[in-house]
């Protein structure tokens, strides 16, 4: 009960720094007076855009046993609320190039099923595949999530991944599948070790928004990709790749 508190207000004040965030970031323009992960929004160029993250088990969302009709998490017949999961929500500036940051020192993703999806919209649902964040063994910190949107309107959210080249030859990572570099959960503060393992979700949008402009953000990221985008954000550079440099 106290956890399912603390990580309640942990969310909230997740929901609130974002917030903060994009109005300091943004004094202009948004059009965009959807702010409900589960209602169907049509943006341009810097508005702003609401998507959730759904943190549970992977069949949970799942409609049928076999796991081959996966439902948006905002999809009533999955019943996320009554199981064991957690939401957080987001909104940033569409095209531009955001570090989400999720802080695990309070929130162990293992304890709501280890998995994630990102979804948004209702009539025009999107979300993205399952994707593994962390069990007891081993935690992924780093995705890469690109929004492609048509006409303004989201029409797929999926994980990039580069195949573990980020962490190769980096002793202390394990590449899980050919596709995640993981660390030791024992690694982690609050868990044993000493690094601090939130998790970084670096966005990217792809396509066009309602205006038909083309939304470019995506193209940066990739020339970007080889000096990692967590150089580029000073606060959180000592707590991410400082730590790994550090301890590793
Ligand atoms: C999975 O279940 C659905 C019905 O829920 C069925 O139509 C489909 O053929 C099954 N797929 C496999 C691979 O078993
Ligand atoms: C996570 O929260 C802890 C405790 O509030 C803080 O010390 C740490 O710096 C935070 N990590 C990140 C990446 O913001
Ligand atoms: C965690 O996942 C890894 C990779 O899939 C697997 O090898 C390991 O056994 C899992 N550990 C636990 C405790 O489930």
């Amino acid at each position: 009960m106290a956890l399912k508190m603390a990580s309640f207000l942990f969310l909230l004040l997740l929901v609130i720094s974002m917030l903060l965030l994009t109005v300091s970031v943004d004094g202009s323009s948004n059009t965009n007076k959807v702010y409900q992960p589960c209602a169907d929004a049509k943006i341009q160029r810097s508005d702003g855009f609401t998507f959730g993250i759904a943190f549970s088990s992977k069949p949970s969302f799942f409609y049928n046993q076999n796991q081959s009709l996966q439902l948006s998490p905002c999809d009533r017949r999955l019943s996320l609320p009554s199981s064991n999961s957690q939401l957080a929500l987001f909104r940033p500036k569409v095209d531009e190039i955001s570090l989400l940051s999720i802080n695990t020192s309070t929130f162990f993703p293992d304890n709501y099923g280890g998995y994630m999806v990102a979804f948004a919209g209702r009539k025009y649902a999107a979300r993205s595949t399952p994707a593994f964040v962390a069990n007891g063994t081993y935690i992924v910190t780093s995705f890469t999530l690109v929004l492609e949107f048509q006409k303004g309107r989201l029409q797929n959210l999926y994980w990039k991944r580069d195949g573990c080249a980020s962490c190769k030859g980096k002793s202390n990572f394990v590449c899980l599948n050919k596709q995640d570099c993981a660390i030791k959960v024992s690694s982690c503060k609050g868990r044993g070790g000493l690094v601090d393992c939130s998790i970084g979700i670096q966005l990217a949008f792809s396509g066009t928004d309602k205006h038909l402009s083309v939304l470019n953000s995506w193209y940066e990221v990739e020339n970007l990709r080889q000096y990692s985008l967590y150089g580029l954000y000073s606060n959180l550079r000592d707590s991410l790749t400082g730590e790994y440099n550090k301890f590793f």
